[in-house]
């Protein structure tokens, strides 16, 4: 297990459209003994209501979402290039039906009982403020309907920053 330090999330030198957009990152929630992981490329942080907030954008399909969406809390892990693999395999395949993580060959850890990935060159702890359904009647440009062809809506959820940890 890796040794992570606490930093204070108004001192993050963060780049999200280096770190989300072009390294990507691995949403997990759940519990030590059930969880499940997922590559995201969408999302982003902000503040919002008087709290340093990170937000994500989750496809009603994922397995992912059945955990976001049963607990309080989830975890984003930052992944350097050099596990461009292992998020392409977690991007493609569902933990309904694999342990992706142990395939993709990282590993979990925990903090408050929050599964993360051991591996993310830093992490970001989130307890969940809002939920959001993105419909279709939101979208004032006609060109975003080509990203939900199939319905497979979005939700967009808003989460306090309540950790940030790097190792
Ligand atoms: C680079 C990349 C970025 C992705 N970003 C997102 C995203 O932001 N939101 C989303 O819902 N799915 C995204 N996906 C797709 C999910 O990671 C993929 O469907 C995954 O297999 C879901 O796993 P699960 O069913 O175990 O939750 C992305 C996939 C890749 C490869």
């Amino acid at each position: 297990m890796h040794v992570f330090q606490p930093i204070p999330v108004d001192t993050m030198e963060f780049n999200p459209f280096e770190s989300f957009g072009k390294d990507w990152a691995l949403v997990s929630a759940g519990s030590k003994k059930k969880k499940n992981t997922m590559t995201v490329s969408w999302g982003g942080v902000g503040v919002l209501w008087g709290k340093n907030v990170a937000f994500i954008f989750i496809r009603d399909s994922r397995y992912t979402k059945e955990f976001l969406d049963a607990g309080e809390f989830f975890s984003i892990s930052f992944m350097g290039k050099e596990y461009r693999e292992a998020l392409n395999y977690c991007g493609s395949h569902s933990g309904r039906n694999t342990d992706k993580v142990a395939e993709a060959g990282l590993t979990w850890n925990y903090k408050l009982s929050i599964p993360f990935i051991d591996e993310g060159s830093f992490v970001l702890l989130c307890h969940k403020l809002s939920a959001a359904k993105l419909t279709k009647d939101s979208f004032l440009s006609p060109e975003i309907a080509k990203w939900y062809a199939d319905g497979d809506m979005h939700t967009m959820y808003i989460a306090e920053i309540i950790d940030l940890m790097a190792r």
